[in-house]
C-alpha cells in the first residue's frame, strides 16, 4: 500500500502542472514537486493565505472552495504570488476520513497567454496596416480615376445637343450615362474600401451611416437600428471598431444580395467586458441551412477569422424565416 502511494507521488512530481490537496481550513496536506518548486515548502503548514501570500484571512477573490458548495468540478484563471498565470481546476475529492477536501491542478499558462497577446497585437497591426493601405488606395482612387471622370462629364456636359449628330445621339447619351455610372461606382468602391466615415464620424453614426446607405441601394429593405450603451462602441479600440465596422458592412451587404428581405435589424450593445452585435434579417436564409455553406463565402470567413483573433465569437442561425448572426468582442484591457 505504502510502495503504491509512493508510486502515485512519483507520477504526480513528474508531472508539469501543480497538483495539491486542500482542505476547507485552507491546509495544504499535499503538494507536488511542481507546486514545491514554484512557491517553496511549506514545512510550518502554514494556511495557503499565509503561506503564498503572507496575508492573515483568506484572498477576497480566492474561487479554489466553490466544488465545495456545487459538487462539480470548477476551472478559472490565478495569478500566483510568482506572477504566473495559472489555469485551477478544483475538483471535489472525499479524503480517507470521507470529509470533502479540495483537489486542485493549475496549468502555467503564462507563455501561452504571453504567445496569445502577442498573436492579437500582431493581427491588429496587420489590420491597421491593411487600413492604411486601403486608405491610401482610396485616395488614389478619387485623385486619378474619380478627376478623370469628372473631366470626362464636364467636357461631355460642353457639346451641345445640336452638335452631336443624330446617328450618334444614342451614343452620345450613353457615354454620357455610363460616365456618371462609373462615378458613381468609382466612389462606391472608394467608400467600400476606407470607412472615412468611421473616422469622421465615430462608430454608431458611421453604422447609421451603413444603414442608410443600404436602405438606399435596396428601396424594398428597411433596416431597424437600436443601440444599447452605444458609448462603449466609440471608446474600443481602433482595430476592434474598423473590424466590427466591416463586419457589420459585410452582413449588410449579405442581407441586399442574398436575403431578399424587406425587413432587418442591427443591435448593437456596449457593457463593461465586452460588446455585441446582432444583425437579422427576415428574408429567406441560406440555401443550405447551418454553417456548411457559409464556408464556401469569402465574406463570412473573413469576418469569423479575424474575429477569433480578438478572442471574439461569431455565431450564426439561419432558416426558413431569416437569419440572426450574433457577433461578441470581449474588451481588452491593456
Ligand atoms: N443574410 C443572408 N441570407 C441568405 N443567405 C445568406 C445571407 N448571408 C450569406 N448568405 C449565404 O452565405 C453565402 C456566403 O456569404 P459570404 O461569405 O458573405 O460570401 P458572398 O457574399 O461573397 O457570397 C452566400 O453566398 C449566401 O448563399
Ligand atoms: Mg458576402
Amino acid at each position: 500500500m505504502k510502495r503504491k502511494l509512493h508510486r502515485l507521488q512519483d507520477v504526480l512530481d513528474t508531472m508539469p502542472v501543480y497538483s495539491i490537496l486542500i482542505t476547507k481550513n485552507h491546509e495544504v496536506i499535499y503538494a507536488n514537486k511542481c507546486f514545491r518548486e514554484a512557491f517553496g515548502p511549506n514545512e510550518e503548514h502554514l494556511p495557503c493565505y499565509k503561506y503564498l501570500w503572507g496575508y492573515n484571512s483568506p484572498c477576497p477573490n480566492c474561487k479554489t472552495f466553490t466544488p465545495l458548495k456545487t459538487s462539480k468540478p470548477f476551472i478559472w484563471d490565478w495569478v500566483g504570488p510568482n506572477g504566473k498565470d495559472y489555469e485551477v481546476h478544483d475538483y471535489p475529492f472525499i479524503d480517507d476520513d470521507g470529509k470533502t477536501i479540495i483537489l486542485e491542478m493549475g496549468i502555467d499558462m503564462t507563455e501561452h497567454r504571453k504567445m496569445e497577446k502577442k498573436l492579437r497585437d500582431m493581427t491588429s497591426e496587420i489590420l491597421l496596416a491593411e487600413e492604411n493601405q486601403r486608405k491610401i488606395f482610396a485616395t488614389n482612387l478619387h485623385d486619378t480615376v474619380v478627376q478623370t471622370l469628372g473631366v470626362i462629364k464636364m467636357r461631355l456636359s460642353m457639346f451641345d445637343h445640336k452638335d452631336v449628330s443624330k446617328d450618334h445621339k444614342d451614343n452620345y447619351e450613353e457615354i454620357c450615362r455610363l460616365t456618371t455610372q462609373a462615378i458613381t461606382e468609382a466612389r462606391q468602391l472608394m467608400q467600400d474600401m476606407s470607412p472615412q466615415v468611421l473616422y469622421e464620424l465615430g462608430f454608431i453614426q458611421a453604422i447609421e451611416w451603413l444603414i442608410d446607405n443600404v436602405e438606399k441601394r435596396d428601396a424594398n429593405l428597411k433596416v431597424h437600428f437600436v443601440a444599447k450603451n452605444p458609448l462603449v462602441f466609440n471608446k474600443l479600440a481602433r482595430d476592434v471598431q474598423i473590424l466590427l465596422f466591416q463586419s457589420v458592412r459585410e452582413l449588410l451587404n449579405n442581407i441586399t444580395k442574398h436575403a431578399h428581405a424587406k425587413k432587418a435589424t442591427v443591435t448593437i450593445i456596449g457593457n463593461k467586458k465586452k460588446v455585441k452585435i446582432q444583425v437579422k434579417d427576415y428574408g429567406k436564409g441560406f440555401r443550405e441551412h447551418g454553417e456548411r455553406r457559409m464556408e464556401g463565402g469569402f465574406g463570412l470567413m473573413n469576418i469569423k477569422e479575424r474575429l477569433k483573433y480578438m478572442q471574439g465569437q461569431f455565431t450564426i442561425n439561419t432558416g426558413k424565416k431569416g437569419t440572426m448572426i450574433d457577433i461578441e468582442v470581449p474588451i481588452q484591457e491593456n
